[in-house]
Parts: C-alpha cells; structure tokens; sequence
C-alpha cells in the first residue's frame, strides 16, 4: 500500500477555525502546495487550483452519488425513509447518472429565459417590499435585514407559493438546509427537518392546483415537462423544489452578504460600479471569486480507481474539490488577492462545470442584481458600519450574521 502520509493537510486546514472563516487566504494559499492533499479529518482527498479542479468536474468517474462512498450508510428502502431522506435520496446533486440526466432535461425548461424574465419583475416587487419594511433608519443589520430573507423569497416566488404560506415554505428551506448538516445529533436534526412534512403537503397541494389551472410559470412548465412520454411526478417536483432550496438559498444568502461588504470595503471599485452599472454582473463573479464562501468545496465519490497525477484515488473513496482555490489560483488571475470589478472572468468555475453545472445561476444573478439595484437607489451614501459577526460553527459557509451599514440617513 502506498503511504501518502507527506500529502496530509490536517496540520494546518480547519475550515471550522476563526481563523478561516475570517480571512481564509493564509490557509488557501497553503492548500494549493497540496493540488492533491489527504485530509483525514473528512477521510477525504481535498484537490486544489483551478486546473485540477476542473478536470475532476468533468470527469464522470468522479460521481455525486453518496450511495458511492465507501463510508456510506446503507442505504435505506423508499418506504423506510422519512420526508427529509426521500428528498435527499432524489435530490439533483446525487441521483445517479441517468435520472439525473432525465431530470435535468426536464427540469431545464422552467428555468427558460422567459421565466427569468418573468421573475426579473417578481423580484423587483418582493425587493422593494423588504426595503420599504426596513425603511430609513440610520443604519441596519444588512446581513439579517435582506441577505437572509430575499433569496428564500425569491424561490417562494418562483415557485408561486402564495404571501401568506411564505412560513410554511421557510421552514420546509430551514429543513433541508439545516438538516444536511452532518454535525448534528439525532435530536437535533429531527428537530431542524419538523418543518419538511407541512411545506411538501403545501407543494403538493400548489402542483395539484396548477394541474387544472397550467399557465407559463415556473411550476406549470415543469407540470408540462415531458420526455419520450413520461411526466414528472409530484414527488419529483417537490424534490427538485428542495434541490433548489438545499443549493440556491443559502449560497445566494452568502453571495448578497459578500457582494456588499466587498463593495464597501473597496470604495474605489464601489464608485466605479455606481458609475457603471453594467459592471454589476461582474462585480457579482468578481465577489464569488474572491470570497467564495463555502467551506468544504464540492463532493464527488471515485466510481473505480482512478489515477489522478501521481495518486491512485480509490474506488468508493471521497474527493473534496476546493473550489475556492480555484478563484485564487494565480495561475490563472494576475494578483489573485486584488478585489477588481472589471477583472476578466471567462474562466469562473464559481457556478461548477460540467453536467453539474448550476441551474439557478441566471436566477441568482438576476435577484442580486435587483437588491443591489433598489439598494443604491434607496441608500446613495451607504457605507461600512463597524459590527461585523460570523457564526463559526456553520457547517459548510462562511457565514456572516451581521453586517452593518450606515445608510448616510
Ligand atoms: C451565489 C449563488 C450560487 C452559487 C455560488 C451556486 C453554485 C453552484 C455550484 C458550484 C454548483 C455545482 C455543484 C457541483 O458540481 O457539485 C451548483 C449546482 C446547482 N445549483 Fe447553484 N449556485 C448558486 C445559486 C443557485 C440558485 C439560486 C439555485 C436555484 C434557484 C441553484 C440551483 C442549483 C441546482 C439545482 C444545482 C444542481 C444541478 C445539478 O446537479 O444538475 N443554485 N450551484
């Protein structure tokens, strides 16, 4: 047997410290000597820069399917499972190759241009609302006030669940974000996933409407979805509702937070974009470059041996992609550390590649693009305030739960 003890990385890599979650770039930076690094802390290889990184996306031995992993529990029977795992056993990221690719197909329609658009104008109400709550203080918690509630809204609408059962549909994302956290007791992940049962009877009860009722929405193109004759069930709509909801709020809670703080912590970059607000879609790849704030990176499991440079990464073993060395690969940016709105962006690998790719990607740079929008208009003058919390012990993100700014008001 081969010994990799020189590649271990556990010395000096703890994504949990505060040390890493405040300014991560030390550690990075340190990771990328190991393009290849054992990680024995996760039982798992971590792989680093952006080259190596990419090819992994693209290579389909590297799978999503958990049931791969050699530490996987096995696997249960449908009937067996409760609402939760039912839905991570048919979430997107890890079906196995061929449901995924049939859902994937039929998923991609509801996320036309044409529904973007249509949600471009939802967003602007729902943005406008949270803004005219929030009103004119003189300075707020722009962590807690909008970056945590406009990204579970805006799938709330895109979903078209209606105002008042927006608490409904809030615990069902509370439960599928909290409950995949691996760190919990048994107690505690019942407790976080209670919600799942009511918000997947409210889904089913919204897709049973819209049967009888099909218009040109989100919800009504995914009912009409169709491949060689075969629907989606309701089952596999609400499980692609909560693959959406596991992947596309909190990472777009971070993505509002982040954007923000960069902006004003370069107010040079911040006048730039007040002046040229066609920069704003750059800003949005340059933030997620820069402060990619996830933890762990992405999962893949080895579907057979693989030889990966000079490590033979086994069958069933996990490799953890560390994507947000890839941002910082000065291979590939000139002065990785520099925050630069205009910087060229061709090579982003902050939305994936490959079949993976992500769905929501228009949808989340349209909400944010909206936020910042109405933000400026409101608060010209905003800048930095001085209260600035993480929470330390957030299973995979970076997570800051205050920032706040002072309007100018
Ligand atoms: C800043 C926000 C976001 C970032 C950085 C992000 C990033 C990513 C990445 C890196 C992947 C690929 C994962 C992998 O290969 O394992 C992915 C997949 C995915 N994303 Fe996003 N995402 C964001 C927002 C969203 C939103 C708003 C939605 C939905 C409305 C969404 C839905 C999805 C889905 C369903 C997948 C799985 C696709 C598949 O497995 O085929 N994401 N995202």
């Amino acid at each position: 047997m081969q010994d990799y003890s020189h590649l271990t990385v556990d010395h000096f890599f703890n994504p949990s410290s505060k040390e890493f979650v405040e300014n991560p770039d030390n550690t990075l930076a340190r990771l990328m000597e190991y393009p290849i690094g054992r990680y024995e802390a996760w039982a798992s290889w971590v792989i680093t820069g952006h080259e190596l990184i990419t090819q992994c996306l693209l290579d389909r031995r590297f799978s999503t399917d958990f049931n791969l992993w050699e530490y996987a529990p096995p696997k249960k029977a449908e009937e067996d499972m409760n609402a939760f795992e039912k839905l991570m056993n048919n979430n997107l990221f890890f079906l196995n190759r061929s449901d995924h690719l049939r859902l994937r197909k039929l998923a991609l329609p509801a996320f036309s241009p044409r529904i973007m658009n249509q949600m471009k104008e939802r967003f602007a109400v729902l943005v406008k609302e949270r803004f005219n709550e929030i009103g004119n203080p003189k300075s707020f918690n722009f962590a807690k006030e909008v970056a945590e509630v406009i990204p579970v809204q805006a799938i709330a609408s895109l979903v078209g669940i209606p105002r008042d059962k927006f608490p409904i549909f809030d615990s069902l994302a509370y439960g599928i974000v909290r409950g995949i956290n691996p760190m919990l007791s048994l107690e505690e992940r019942e407790d976080a996933i209670k919600g799942i049962p009511e918000g997947i009877d409210l889904l089913n009860s919204l897709i049973n409407e819209k049967r009888n009722n099909l218009s040109d929405d989100f919800l009504s193109t995914l009912i009409a979805a169709e491949e060689d004759g075969k629907k989606l069930s309701n089952w596999e709509m609400c499980a692609l509702i909560g693959s959406v909801l596991g992947a596309g709020s909190d990472t777009a809670v971070d993505l509002h937070t982040y954007l923000i703080k960069a902006l004003l912590n370069h107010p040079e970059q911040f006048e730039k974009l007040k002046n040229n607000p066609e920069l704003t879609q750059n800003a949005i790849s340059e933030t997620l470059r820069c402060e990619s704030s996830g933890k762990t990176g992405l999962a893949r499991y080895a579907s057979e041996d693989i030889q990966l440079r000079d490590v033979m990464i086994k069958k069933g073993q996990m490799i953890q992609l560390i994507t947000s060395t890839a941002g910082k690969d000065p291979h590939i940016y000139k002065d990785p550390e520099k925050f630069d709105i205009e910087r060229d962006q061709d090579k982003s690998i902050s939305f994936g590649q490959g079949p993976h790719y992500c769905i929501g990607v228009t949808l989340v740079r349209s909400q944010t693009e909206v936020m910042l929008k109405e933000l400026l208009e409101r608060f010209p003058n905003l800048t930095l305030g001085d209260k600035l919390a993480y929470d330390y012990s957030h299973h995979n993100a970076r997570r800051i739960t205050e920032l706040e700014i002072n309007t100018g008001f």
